[in-house]
């Protein structure tokens, strides 16, 4: 149920009726003493109209009709209005449920897309697990939701690869796939080759052409690589629980027949214009400080395209094939010039078809201690599945000294779970725009905003389901509150749906996550004052009733950040 928007809508009613002009501000209240929600409108409203804000707050009051969802709502401080919910409504909200967003959008999600050329490293991790909650809260929402894969599968260093492959396998698959086993390797060795040997660094070349040209003894070396190199990407994203698969990839290849394309509507429309031989967009929004204009680059001298030309095709494609409403962009924020320029020749181009919202969702790096760049102790590229390993290993060990009653098998499988749980969560929970600290004992703390306190709090409400040998089948679906507890409670159940959308509108899993922690923190507020076990009847049952809807909740939630939750640990 949407709180807000029913709040909102019931106070621009009001509004309406007194003449009064302005949205009406509403958000969750900082404090408990203000209530529920706050509505913080009727300052603006009333200062356009120029009257009062406290005299027009009152009569606003006096015309609201908050009888079916408010106990009481008042005026404080300059014309704020606090709201408290009423109980009744409040029983009402269905724990978890999310409603169908309206209208309905196609949203093109542009996430994880690593360079095949390398082995998906930590720069990946975040796109991957971002995008993925994105997509996954927006599927919950109804939305027509289309995963595009834009994976770097193409340009000259393939000819170095490919040229390597094929020295060393000839033409067996088997071959293929041990060299190809470690990537980070593979590419080492044959960039050592293309440094050394000038035949080698010729024939590589040579390649690059054969490829461009289409020829197809050297595509069916690349289609292996690539085929290669993605199952490895496969494996991290099945080992996420990212809801990624081969139908999603759409590489940066697919976009190849286009690009002639796009340079010809771009010349057509007199955008284009050479400057030291390559081809060049120049907008005057993108002035620098001295006043020139920095160009967009879109062909090289040499003929060869650009990422920003792929980039162009990508939203032809998006646009007039896939009839996006929005496309959301995860990468790093260092992208950002990218895709302003790119969305702004599109514009000026008229590439947007569909008149989509195009929206970069930037994200900062992830550091290591030190406070510089994640790398491993030598100071390489940290591998993800040996990032994953560690997370794994790290938390049966914890598993272990917490708790001697769990099997070998349950630590094996909880282990995982929590493991990758913490990972993901360690990434979501932080505003994505800024940098943030990897950092193992933080993220597998069972304190804090972490997967492993709100993995706990799920447990703990199973574990007194188990103690109480209740059946939460025969749970009635709704409880009214009584005690300030409850009602507190209640309110923070009631609240998810709202926080969804927040989540989708602007791209920040973080939203949820500091809700799921609020939620994990109410209840043991809740439960330390209202005992469940030994209250009895009536009591008892509604105690019961609130628990399980927590649990439920932040299953759900945690399920939309593609975190998975155990009844033990
Ligand atoms: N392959 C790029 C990289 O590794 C990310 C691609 C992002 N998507 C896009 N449409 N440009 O940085």
């Amino acid at each position: 149920m949407h709180i807000k928007a029913t709040l909102a809508e019931r106070l621009q009613a009001a509004f309406a009726k007194l003449d009064l002009d302005g949205p009406a501000l509403i958000q969750a209240a900082t404090r408990p003493e203000f209530g529920d929600y706050q509505a913080n409108g009727v300052m603006a409203a009333a200062k356009k109209a120029k009257q009062n804000p406290r005299e027009v707050a009152s009569r606003v009051l006096d015309v609201l009709d908050l009888a079916d969802i408010a106990s009481n709502v008042e005026i404080a401080g300059p014309g704020f209005l606090n709201i408290t919910l009423n109980k009744t409504y409040l029983a009402q909200a269905e724990p978890g449920a999310v409603s169908p967003a309206s209208p309905q959008q196609t949203i093109v999600v542009d996430y994880s897309a690593p360079n095949l050329a390398k082995e998906m490293h930590v720069g990946h991790l975040r796109t991957t697990i971002i995008g993925d909650s994105v997509v996954r809260i927006l599927e919950a929402q109804g939305h027509n939701v289309i995963r595009q894969n834009h994976v770097g599968d193409w340009g000259t260093q393939f000819g170095m690869l490919l040229t390597y492959l094929k020295d060393n396998t000839g033409d067996a698959n088997e071959m293929a796939a041990s060299e190809l086993a470690d990537l980070e390797n593979f590419y080492r060795a044959a960039k050592q080759r293309f440094d050394a040997d000038a035949d080698f660094q010729e024939r590589s070349r040579q390649a690059v052409v054969k490829l461009q040209a289409g020829d197809p003894d050297i595509l069916a070396v690349w289609q292996r690589f690539i085929n290669i190199s993605m199952s490895h990407c496969q494996d991290i994203y099945d080992r996420l629980e990212v809801t990624l698969s081969p139908d999603h990839t759409m590489g940066e290849s697919r976009y190849n027949d286009d690009l002639p394309e796009v340079i010809n509507s771009l010349r057509k429309q007199n955008l284009l214009q050479e400057s030291d031989g390559a081809q060049c967009v120049f907008l005057d929004e993108f002035k620098s400080k001295k006043g020139d204009i920095l160009p967009v680059i879109v062909q090289k001298s040499d003929g060869g395209y650009l990422y920003a030309t792929t980039d162009l095709a990508a939203i032809r494609y998006r646009t007039s094939h896939l009839h996006a409403n929005r496309v959301l962009y995860f990468t790093d924020a260092r992208q950002a010039l990218h895709f302003k320029q790119i969305f702004a020749v599109a514009a000026a181009a008229g590439f947007n078809t569909s008149n989509a919202s195009l929206e970069h969702m930037p994200f900062g790096s992830m550091l290591g201690e030190d406070g510089k760049p994640f790398k491993t102790r030598a100071g390489g590229v940290v591998k993800l599945a040996e990032l994953l390993d560690e997370a794994e290993q790290r938390a049966r060990q914890l598993l272990k000294q917490n708790n001697p009653d769990l099997s070998p098998e349950e630590i094996q499988e909880t282990g995982r779970i929590i493991g990758i749980g913490a990972i993901k969560y360690a990434d979501l929970s932080k505003n994505r725009n800024s940098d943030y600290v990897f950092d193992w004992d933080q993220m597998l703390s069972f304190e804090g905003n972490t997967a492993p306190y709100l993995q706990y709090a799920y447990a703990r409400i199973q574990s007194i389901f188990a103690r109480g040998d209740i059946d939460t089948r025969s749970l009635p679906n709704q409880a009214v509150s009584e005690d300030e507890a409850e009602r507190r409670l209640a309110v923070t159940i009631a609240g998810f749906d709202d926080v969804l959308q927040q989540v989708t509108q602007e791209g920040y899993p973080h939203f949820l996550c500091a809700y799921l922690y609020e939620l994990a923190t109410r209840f043991t507020q809740f439960y330390d004052a209202c005992p469940i076990l030994k209250s009895e009847g009536e009591v008892k049952t509604r105690r019961l009733v609130f628990a399980q809807q927590t649990a439920v909740t932040l299953k759900r939630g945690l399920d939309l950040l593609g975190i998975g939750v155990v009844n033990r640990m």
